[in-house]
């Protein structure tokens, strides 16, 4: 597919970031839900498609909405599961990757997006801060303190422990959560620790997150943003690149 022409001034852009990607020591992406918008994932913020102009995320995103209707919470997260089991990662997962493989030792990846792509395009190792819709985990610790197990399942609800009838929920972090232990850190080292932060993709909307930018740029790092559109958090960065992943990051990072 023929590249479309970017203008000029774009273009002295892109080849600055793309010169320090391809010498700095460490470079750490930061990526958010429009990383996987071009592999059909629907992001949250955008107008029109964004999820959270359909949903409530109080009813479908925290605990208490899962606690008040966890049936309808389960069938929300089997469908969006469903849409990832038929995604498959796209042309700006598969040039980070690759990047990271062409050079050892340089690339962290730090994602809010619960999806699996950039790990099914070759980078494994992907720090998630938001957790992994395609796993389960207990509501609570089991009351009994024992491990819980399953019952059989019972239609459109979420499976239940048959001995004290803990929930099984999505193994995602919901609004008011705290991020999983060791991510959040581990993406701040990479943040303090890298030369070029790339925030591929993310409204800069959610926190901690949205602040990497800042301790990237505070830690000496350059930030570079690959968003169609304004964010939050342009103003942490050096230079900003009005396109999408699919398109900018093989420019960027290919050999
Ligand atoms: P948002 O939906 O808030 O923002 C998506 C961003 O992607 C917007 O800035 C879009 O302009 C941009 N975008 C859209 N298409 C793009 C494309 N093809 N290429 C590049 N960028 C594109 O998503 P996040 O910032 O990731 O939390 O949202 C942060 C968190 O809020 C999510 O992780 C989720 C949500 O509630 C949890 O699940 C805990």
């Amino acid at each position: 597919m023929a590249m479309a022409e970017l203008p000029a001034a774009q273009a002295a852009v892109l080849a600055d970031v793309r010169a320090l990607a391809q010498r700095a020591p460490r470079v750490c992406v930061l990526s958010g839900a429009g990383m996987s918008a071009e592999s059909g994932i629907p992001t949250f913020r955008d107008a029109m498609t964004g999820l959270w102009s359909r949903f409530d995320p109080a009813q479908l995103a925290s605990e208490e909405g899962f606690r008040a209707d966890p049936a309808r919470v389960w069938a929300w997260y089997a469908e969006r599961r469903a849409g990832l089991h038929a995604a498959q990662p796209n042309a700006g997962h598969r040039a980070v990757a690759a990047f990271g493989r062409r050079r050892p030792g340089v690339l962290t990846v730090v994602t809010q997006n619960v999806d699996d792509l950039h790990q099914r395009a070759g980078w494994p190792d992907t720090i998630r801060l938001h957790g992994d819709i395609l796993a389960d985990r207990w509501l609570e610790p089991c009351p009994h303190g024992r491990a819980c197990a399953p019952a059989q399942a019972r239609p459109g609800q979420p499976p239940a422990c048959a001995d004290c009838g803990n929930l099984l929920r999505p193994d995602v972090v919901w609004f008011g959560e705290m991020l999983p232990a060791g991510a959040i850190d581990a993406a701040e080292r990479a943040a303090r620790g890298c030369a070029l932060l790339l925030v591929v993709g993310t409204s800069g909307a959610v926190w901690p997150a949205a602040g990497l930018a800042g301790v990237a740029r505070r830690s000496g790092a350059r930030v570079a943003i690959v968003n169609p559109h304004a964010s939050d958090i342009d103003d942490d960065a050096h230079w900003v690149l009005r396109g999408t992943a699919a398109d900018l990051l093989p420019r960027l990072l290919d050999a």
